[in-house]
């Protein structure tokens, strides 16, 4: 062992900030999302009930985009920096522009956004956008939509999202690494029509590993990662701050856009004091309101809530708690103002998305199924696998573009796997065999230790896209493969 670092800490953050905080590994439990007892009938054969579910699914999102020929233009690097994740420390960490989180980059749909990008970083990257369905050659995949970029050199992302959302960028390449040095930043797509919160807030979930002297641990994809749910750290941090408070107006209704970057954590964030419904799910609209409470944030996760803030009540500081794992911790701070209240605004919750029901969906056969374990090997000594090989070693799974399929996640592991896709949403039909009914698409989905999870999807997207385990220690030990639409 290196004599000379300072290994990290447990209880770092309890002597630094006064909130207890947890490295320990804890495995929650599904929640269990609203079920929609629908019985099915045995009768149809599956074409029939193929072509049922794709015309349900008719207008869920266009095939298209619908650039209204508005370019707006970001310019920036990723390189070394120096932020305060607490008072009185730096620490060193690899930034966009400078600050983590990178910028919140924020268009409207229907504009073009075009970035100069320039690596100015000691090793290649990519920028992969989370969630967003771009054209092919933009999904930032080193050697699949790209070549890395080298450092020093610049490339030129341009697209037009085709959904309003909330989605985010951060590096394909080395991403044990780069997402961990603080390479991350949200990107935002406004609907052509704004509703009328009082404020749009992001807050961009991560967890670090730090040492004593605040720096990052640099020793990556280590044993211990990847035989366990990938690297979970030892400081958790809002929009790069550890337990901030957030000074809000009592009476104020907030758009609060969380997303999960960190390498492995599970957030499970507990906004229950302000009775918060969710509104949209991985970036779409929900088709309905919908409790939050349980919600798991996987990484790659992001989910929309809205928040009135009251206008009476006897606390003035209320605590978001994190409750993933057994020893809950402090997100952050909520500090009401004590100032008349704001007359809260009364609208309809923006745009509900056309989500199918897809109560038939489990009658279909399954297209493709992954099945995600581990074996000896490789160049970490374990290699996470998709139906039984490592990354570079899979044929495509391929999928018909425009038509309805059902895949399967089977988990044979005792670990966590948020599996994402790129360049398509799916919705969750059943888990372990039952029956469930979200009211929102996802594009990554947790696969809790031994479960077994459908998804319907009709691709609109064509392309080769990749689709892997988002905890990025099981992802860089070969947990990735691709999916061919064509
Ligand atoms: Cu955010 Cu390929 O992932
Ligand atoms: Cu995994």
């Amino acid at each position: 062992m290196n004599t000379t670092k300072p290994e990290p800490t447990k209880n770092y953050l309890y002597l630094l900030a006064g909130a207890a905080t947890i490295m320990a590994l804890a495995l929650g439990c599904s929640a269990n999302l609203d079920e929609d007892a629908q019985a099915s009938e045995e009768s149809d054969t599956s074409d029939t009930v193929k072509r049922h579910l794709l015309s349900e699914f008719e207008g869920s999102f266009p095939e298209n985009a619908s650039p209204k020929g508005e370019v707006v233009d970001f310019e920036f690097a990723a390189a070394l920096e120096e932020v305060k994740l607490f008072p009185n420390f730096k620490t060193e960490v690899w930034a966009y522009d400078g600050q983590v989180p990178g910028p919140t980059l924020r268009i409207r749909l229907g504009q073009t956004l075009r970035l100069k990008f320039t690596n100015a970083l000691p090793q290649p990257t990519t920028i992969h956008w989370h969630g967003v369905r771009v054209p092919h050659a933009m999904d930032g995949v080193p050697g699949v939509t790209q070549a890395p970029i080298e450092p020093g050199e610049s490339f030129v992302y341009k697209f037009t999202p085709k959904d309003p959302g909330t989605y985010w960028f951060h590096p394909h390449f080395r991403g044990a690494e780069q997402l961990e040095r603080g390479l991350y930043g949200a990107l935002i797509v406004e609907d052509a029509k704004s509703t009328p919160y009082s404020r749009d807030l992001v807050w961009i979930l991560d967890d670090w590993r730090l040492m004593e002297d605040a720096q990052i641990y640099d020793k990556f994809v280590t044993g211990g990662d990847i035989s366990h749910d990938g690297r979970w750290g030892n400081v958790p941090t809002v929009n790069g701050r550890v337990h901030p408070t957030i000074v809000v107006k009592p009476g104020e209704r907030i758009r609060l856009r969380l997303i999960n970057a960190a390498n492995a954590r599970i957030f499970r964030p507990d906004f229950s004091v302000f009775k918060a419904s969710g509104i949209a799910y991985d970036g779409m609209s929900a088709s309905r309101p919908f409790d939050p409470t349980g919600y798991d944030l996987a990484p790659g996760n992001r989910l929309d809530l809205d928040v009135t803030i009251p206008d009476a009540l006897e606390e003035d500081m209320l605590q978001i708690i994190d409750r993933f794992t057994r020893q809950s911790f402090i997100l952050a701070t909520i500090k009401i103002e004590d100032t008349d209240p704001i007359s809260p605004e009364r609208f309809e919750i923006p745009a509900a998305a056309r989500v199918p029901v897809w109560a038939k969906a489990m009658d279909i056969p399954v297209d493709s199924k992954m099945v995600l374990n581990a074996r000896r090997g490789g160049n970490y000594g374990i290699e996470w696998l998709i139906n039984g090989l490592p990354w570079t070693e899979h044929e495509s799974l391929r999928l018909k573009h425009r038509s309805m399929h059902r895949l399967q996640f089977v988990n044979q592991s005792y670990r966590l796997h948020p599996m994402h896709i790129h360049g398509l949403f799916f919705k969750v039909i059943a888990r372990n065999g039952t029956r469930v009914s979200e009211p929102h698409w996802r594009d990554t989905v947790l696969v809790y230790p031994q479960e077994t999870i459908d998804v319907g999807v009709v691709p609109l997207d064509k392309g080769k896209w990749l689709t892997h385990c988002h905890i990025q220690e099981h992802a860089e030990a070969g947990m990735k493969t691709l999916i061919e639409v064509e």
